[in-house]
């Protein structure tokens, strides 16, 4: 399973990244208004700091707009993909850019069929917002379930990766499904490596090993 950053933070990039779990980066208009700087300032930035796969967003509304925007944001590094939203115009340019070798992901997915039709259309990758039909009362996770058989059953090639995730409950359920990648907001990554008892076990064998120190005349 690939764990991506969904920030355009670089200092969570930089603070996250050297421990080898983080497989690749999605940003958004929203993510990147959060942040200062020139906005391809730092896109350009998070391309060189991640090796994996960097995703972009087009803010284009026609499709000649996008794949110009994504041919753009695609010189800032081999490892961009580029984002697109689930309309008519967005697939429209998903079958330009991919018949160009440029890989695509298709946002703001909310259903299992909007997921079937960016990936006929040749999305490298599907973002489903789980998070926000959560909100609105649907079990974001059943369409989650639902586009992973779909894309199983007929051997596609498109991963998919879950979007809009609120809690590290989101991810375990993800897992179990088999979804490709899960994208995490900084603070999420974070409540998945702490536990309450790793820190008081590991208070524990050091205070244990104090006395070692004392009782041995032990330097290390
Ligand atoms: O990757 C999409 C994500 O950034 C949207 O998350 O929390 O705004 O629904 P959220």
């Amino acid at each position: 399973m690939k764990i991506f950053l969904d920030t355009a933070s670089i200092d969570s990039i930089k603070k996250f990244n050297d421990m080898g779990v983080v497989d690749g980066i999605t940003t958004n208009p929203t993510l990147i208004s959060k942040e200062k700087g020139h906005p391809e300032d730092i896109m350009r930035e998070i391309v060189k700091i991640v090796k994996g796969p960097v995703n972009l967003e087009v803010v284009g509304i026609k499709t000649e707009e996008m794949v110009e925007e994504g041919l753009r944001l695609k010189r800032f590094g081999d490892n961009v993909v580029v984002k697109v939203p689930m309309t008519m115009e967005g697939l429209k340019a998903v079958k330009k850019l991919s018949e160009d070798k440029i890989k695509t992901n298709v946002t703001l997915i909310f259903s299992s069929n909007q997921a079937l039709l960016a990936a006929k259309a040749g999305a490298s990758y599907v973002s489903p917002f789980i998070g926000r039909l959560d909100d609105g009362g649907q079990e974001g996770m059943t369409v989650i379930k639902e586009i992973v058989q779909i894309f199983n059953n007929y051997d596609f090639q498109t991963e998919v990766l879950v979007a809009s995730v609120r809690h590290p409950i989101h991810v375990i359920e993800a897992g179990k499904i088999g979804a490709h990648i899960v994208t995490l907001p900084p603070d999420i990554l974070g409540k998945m490596l702490t536990h309450p008892l790793t820190d008081k076990g590991l208070s524990l064998f050091l205070s244990d090993w104090e006395k070692v120190k004392k009782e041995h005349k032990y330097t290390i």
